[in-house]
């Protein structure tokens, strides 16, 4: 029988040295978009799995250029390999983008909050991803998928800039296939061959099949639509402690040791990544909304 998160422990093996970064070995890459790519390591040298929980993110270590903060995109059950999902920016990210199958590359993790998916059964799911948001949501959406039965009604609503940067395609057509999900897609631009909707991801809230009372909603994405599609969820009904955004600082020691994501009272790396909107509402940029 296939092990469920539920039943992982959440801080795995938390008396080893979280400032160590260990080795692992590269299972496979992927391309995704031009500049967006998948990365599946195996659990670090030493260790058969590797248990995290949805939302949270591990520190990618590239020798002699640095180490940044990746969610794990891949599925919560098993363990077997840690997938990230990542966009190059700048020196690490496109360094992470030259590995191949076989390469080593060090991580440390898994860190930070996560989407409460244990906690939410009997409620209506609401996802709302924008670009490379999808991919930490994307372990939420496995386990919610893998759990049907728990839930109500699951929606996925995902915007991204053009039909070129969509993400994980073939997933987001199997999803769309089923009877007991509904996923809306739409560009900022289209192209010749799209057909499908051009717009922002936000307008597809106030239309969508849910009922608000019994609601939590994952949002992930660049912040500022991220406090769009909470305003429209706000504005259904949704109360603001089910509604969970996930943030992003710089980092440095992902342990709440340094201050570098420091936001108000709150750690990002340890606080979070994952808040309810009313614990961060005030600390973000609401004048902009
Ligand atoms: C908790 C957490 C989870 C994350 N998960 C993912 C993930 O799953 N996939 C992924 O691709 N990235 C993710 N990121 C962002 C990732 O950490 C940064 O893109 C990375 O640190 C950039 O490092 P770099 O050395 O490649 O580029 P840098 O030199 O640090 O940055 C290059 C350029 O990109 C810009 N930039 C840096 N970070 C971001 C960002 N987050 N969004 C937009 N622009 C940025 C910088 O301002 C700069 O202009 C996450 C960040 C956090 C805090
Ligand atoms: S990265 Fe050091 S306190 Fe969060």
């Amino acid at each position: 029988m296939a092990t469920t998160i539920d039943a992982l422990p959440a801080e795995a093996d938390r008396e080893r040295d979280p400032m160590r970064p260990l080795p692992c070995r590269v299972l496979r890459t992927q391309r995704e978009t031009r500049n967006i790519f998948t990365v599946a390591l195996s659990p670090p040298f030493g260790m058969d799995r590797f248990a995290f929980r949805p939302g949270q993110f591990n520190m990618l270590y590239s020798p002699g250029v640095g180490e940044v903060p990746v969610s794990i995109s891949g599925r919560p059950e098993g363990g077997r390999e840690i997938v990230h999902t990542i966009r190059e920016v700048g020196p690490v990210t496109r360094a992470l983008g030259t590995l191949r199958r076989g390469d080593t590359v060090a991580l440390r993790g898994p860190f930070g909050t996560a989407w409460p998916v244990a906690g939410v059964d009997g409620s209506d799911m609401v996802f709302v991803a924008g670009g490379i948001g999808l991919a930490p949501l994307r372990p939420a959406l496995y386990h919610v998928l893998s759990h049907r039965e728990r839930f109500g009604r699951i929606t996925l609503l995902f915007g991204t800039r053009t039909p070129a940067d969509l993400l994980f395609r073939r997933e987001i057509e199997a999803w769309r296939g089923r009877l007991d999900v509904d996923v809306e897609v739409t560009v900022d631009r289209g192209d010749p061959e799209w057909h499908g909707p051009v717009g922002v991801v936000t307008r597809f809230v106030p239309h969508a099949a849910f009922d608000a009372a019994r609601t939590h909603a994952f949002v992930c994405g660049p912040e500022l639509m991220m406090m769009f599609a909470v305003r429209e969820l706000l504005r259904r009904g949704v109360a603001p402690g089910q509604v969970h955004v996930s943030l992003e600082r710089n980092m440095k020691c992902a342990i709440g040791l340094c201050g570098h994501c420091q936001m108000g009272p709150l750690f990002v790396c340890r606080d979070g990544p994952v808040f309810t909107w009313d614990r961060v509402q005030g600390l973000l940029a609401t004048r902009e909304i």
